[in-house]
């Protein structure tokens, strides 16, 4: 029987460590930082069916239109694998586990996850879709590989790093969000300037934590309870804290759970193990998509 879904997963991300260097040319800001996969993650379903291309997702906040990276992926894959008009005959049901506007990374993985799939529908080949990954935004590309990585250039100039440790995440998530654009505004306007040293550390959490005091104190609660470190993750709101044993990181997300805060436990994913669980299952399976060179229009 002909399966007619395609099912793939988007991981999140945290930054062990966040190195603002200066602001660049064109208005982003030069990184040094490392990216590390960790187990919470979406799901992207794809299915054929007639009719313009249409995104659905169970998170009200979550846009449903061309502002998602997921649609903006899907018309990028589209027109590189060659085909003319508007996209058509696919459907994505988008499950988010990934909160938004906390610094993990959900709108790029979703966004990489759009590429791998469809892509793999379509026979985009790698470098293409790498292309379309680094027209997404600054984080997006990272989603491709996984792991633990390095991050120059915006954040999307890679290098692959030795898998950090494997470790138990409490992921403390306030009840605000914060817009990375802000972050790195509220940077500028703090005229810090260049990182002495490039021991890890997240530039961007003292600019948040001036307007959101809530994120400093959660740092610190996380590492009264034991956490090896502990840190915002990217330009928030979500803060990390890092436990070698689960029943630690448990302790730690009960306790600083509450007040408008959720609080879960996950863990680190090595490289091997992000592109297990991101891969893309069943993309052999031929769905009947409109025929190539066909003009929708
Ligand atoms: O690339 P992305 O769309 O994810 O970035 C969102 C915003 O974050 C950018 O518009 C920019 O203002 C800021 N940003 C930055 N420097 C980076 C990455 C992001 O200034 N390296």
């Amino acid at each position: 029987m002909a399966v007619k879904t395609l099912k793939v997963h988007a991981p999140a991300k945290i930054n062990l460590s966040l190195r603002v260097v200066s602001v660049r040319a064109d208005g982003y800001h030069e990184l040094r930082t490392i990216f590390q996969s960790i187990a919470l993650h979406d799901t992207l379903t794809i299915r054929a069916e007639r009719g313009p291309f249409r995104l659905e997702c169970d998170d009200p906040a979550c846009p449903r239109d061309s502002t998602n990276l997921v649609w903006s992926a899907v018309e990028q894959v589209w027109a590189a694998a060659g085909r003319r008009g508007e996209v058509c005959d696919l459907a994505i049901r988008l499950t988010k586990r990934i909160p938004i506007q906390a610094g993990l990374g959900g709108g790029s993985s979703d966004g990489a996850a759009a590429i791998r799939a469809v892509g793999a529908l379509l026979r985009v080949s790698p470098a293409c879709q790498q292309a379309v990954a680094m027209s997404l935004g600054a984080d997006a590309p990272y989603f491709l590989e996984g792991g633990t990585a390095l991050g120059l250039g915006r954040g999307d100039r890679l290098y692959p790093l030795i898998d950090h440790p494997s470790s138990w995440v409490a992921l403390v998530l306030p009840s605000f969000g914060v817009s990375t654009k802000d972050a790195f505004g509220w940077w500028d306007e703090s005229g810090v300037g260049e990182p002495e040293g490039l021991e890890p550390g997240n530039d961007l959490q003292a600019p948040v934590a001036a307007r959101h005091p809530e994120i400093d104190k959660i740092a610190k609660a996380l590492g009264r309870a034991g956490a090896s470190y502990a840190a915002m993750s990217g330009s928030g709101s979500a803060v990390f804290g890092l436990f070698q044993h689960r029943v630690d990181a448990e302790r730690a997300a009960v306790k600083l759970a509450g007040r408008g805060r959720r609080a879960l436990v996950t863990r680190t994913l090595d490289r091997a193990a992000y592109q297990r669980l991101a891969g893309v299952r069943g993309h052999r399976i031929h769905l009947p998509i409109a025929p190539r060179s066909v003009d929708h229009a």
